[in-house]
């Protein structure tokens, strides 16, 4: 692992705050808790920045190479899914992007977004959380609400595709904001799943290790393999659940999981019903 490094390559830096205090995530105590997986991932941590995975586009774009990861203190501007923005604050929050590289075309990667769910998922249970649960497509739940989301953003390269996968998780609640709905839906925070927190190196080890795992089964065997790992996962699955496209409900049935390439099921009088976007609630009864 190369600490904080750019790789040579002359990077516009502009969007980068200079750091005036070191940054939360040290990358040498980072590179120690990595295990097997220590030669596969190059850290650079940053006090503040816009975006995680805006800046790793940029760097991938100059050479940046597969497992680089860049995780942030504080964003400015931190993306999430469909347009919105991500809010996270320096105590109580882990905010990072991941590049990855995978060898063939966009049609081999139908489920990336689930299977880093599971791998995140998989992380947060090692370190002792309870109840954990995934939403489709990319959301963390605890307890029904939203304890952190997953934005990935793909690009072709000659060969290969290319994934900056964002990551965004809620580690305490800021204060007086609990269980508040943040886009019109509750948060959670890891404190209330774990107690006491781990050392948010730990977690962010136990990601990293977890992702790369699941990204070379994803690599070799598509999603199929996952899937029923993933079902397991399911927050929300054989509930009632409805589809909204920019908040018009477009489909209501009960949730039985994904298809072997990620897209949702519903049930509903009409059968069995692939659904491939669009955001999730539960309906009432
Ligand atoms: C969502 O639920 O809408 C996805 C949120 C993803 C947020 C993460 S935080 C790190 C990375 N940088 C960003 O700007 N966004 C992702």
């Amino acid at each position: 692992m190369i600490i904080g490094d750019n790789h040579g390559v002359p990077v516009d830096d502009s969007a980068v705050t200079k750091p005036t205090s070191p940054p939360l995530i040290d990358p040498v105590r980072l590179q120690a808790l990595l295990g097997t997986a220590r030669g596969r991932f190059d850290v650079d941590a940053l006090v503040e920045c816009e975006s995680t995975s805006s800046i790793l586009l940029e760097r991938a774009t100059q050479g940046a190479p597969a497992g680089s990861v860049l995780v942030a203190d504080r964003q400015t501007a931190g993306r999430g899914r469909r347009g919105r923005s991500w809010q996270s604050s320096p105590e109580s929050s882990l905010t990072f992007s991941v590049l990855w590289r995978f060898d063939g075309g966009v049609e081999r990667l139908s489920g990336l977004s689930l299977a880093v769910g599971v791998a995140v998922q998989r992380a947060l249970t090692a370190c002792g959380a309870q109840g954990v649960k995934l939403k489709w497509p990319n959301d963390l739940l605890l307890n029904d609400a939203k304890l952190g989301g997953i934005l990935i953003e793909m690009q072709s390269e000659r060969k290969s595709m290319l994934a900056v996968i964002g990551i965004g998780l809620n580690l305490g609640l800021p204060v007086g904001d609990e269980g508040q709905p943040g886009f019109g839906f509750p948060v959670a925070a890891l404190a209330q799943a774990i107690s006491p927190l781990p050392d948010r190196h730990q977690l962010l080890a136990e990601i990293l290790i977890a992702l790369a795992t699941i990204l070379d089964r994803l690599a070799a065997g598509g999603f199929t393999a996952l899937r029923d790992e993933w079902a397991e996962c399911n927050a929300w699955q054989d509930r009632p659940v409805q589809l909204l496209h920019d908040g018009v409900v477009e489909k209501e049935g009960i949730c039985r999981g994904v298809d072997v390439d990620g897209a949702l099921l519903i049930e509903s009088t009409l059968g069995v019903e692939r659904c491939l976007s669009g955001d999730l609630s539960l309906r009432a009864l």
